[in-house]
């Protein structure tokens, strides 16, 4: 499949007294991005299934999970009833046959499986694997908090994705996560990526909207896809 430009608002970032209001917001968004922290697998600690699942009546937009947690085949198929897409990390499981089991069990339950990897963990392991996720989530700064420096280095892995892809003629997609704004989205936009999570640049803004077409624009911009 063609590249793509989906933004995702990570609420991360949002007033959580008044989440309903900060998804109304950034409405001009594709996606809405739920990191979900517990304290072990990341040194902080967000909210859980209750939290996430308040915002299901107040957005019909897709629901993208990104947990970031130890034991994922504990809690991880628990979101997939409510949630579009649901990503555990790598390091979370033992190795990759266990990510791709946890993966079908996902989709079996009627969700999108993805799979996340940090910034020093190799991609190589996936590339033979891309078939069983819906999305690859390339962490572009340690997990555990918002407002963090993009790391450009963690581009070539996006690239290496982009090219295998390609040539299975796969619908997986690429999701970018941290210190995504105007220009590191144009940045991952050339290396290949279709989902650009964004916290800070949107919620901190004076208007979230505006933020996220500006993203958007970036992207489509370096890549010419006016896709959706
Ligand atoms: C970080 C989270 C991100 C976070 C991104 O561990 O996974 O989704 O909200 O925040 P920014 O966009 O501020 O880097
Ligand atoms: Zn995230």
């Amino acid at each position: 499949m063609t590249q793509r430009t989906l933004i995702a608002p990570s609420i991360l970032a949002a007033d959580f007294a008044n989440l309903a209001a900060d998804v109304a917001r950034a409405d001009n968004a594709d996606w809405l991005h739920i990191d979900v922290m517990d304290g072990h697998f990341v040194p902080n600690l967000s909210f859980g299934l209750p939290v996430a699942k308040s915002l299901l009546p107040h957005t019909d937009k897709h629901l993208d999970v990104h947990l970031m947690i130890e034991d994922p085949q504990r809690w991880a198929p628990d979101y997939a009833a409510d949630f579009d897409s649901v990503t555990f990390h790598l390091e979370a499981v033992e190795d990759i046959d266990a990510a791709v089991e946890l993966a079908q069990e996902l989709r079996a339950k009627g969700t999108k499986a993805g799979v996340s990897i940090k910034p020093k963990t190799a991609v190589e392991p996936l590339l033979d694997h891309l078939a069983s996720f819906d999305q690859i989530l390339v962490m572009s700064v340690e997990p555990g908090f918002g407002g963090q420096k993009f790391m450009p280095e963690v581009l070539s892995k996006v690239e290496a994705l982009r090219s295998r892809i390609d040539a299975d003629g796969l619908d997986t997609l690429i999701e970018i996560d941290g210190g995504i704004g105007v220009e590191t989205a144009e940045q991952s936009a050339a290396a290949g990526v279709d989902v650009y999570v964004a916290g800070s640049s949107v919620y901190g803004a004076n208007d979230p909207a505006a933020a996220v077409d500006a993203i958007r624009q970036a992207a489509d911009g370096a890549t010419g896809a006016t896709a959706r």
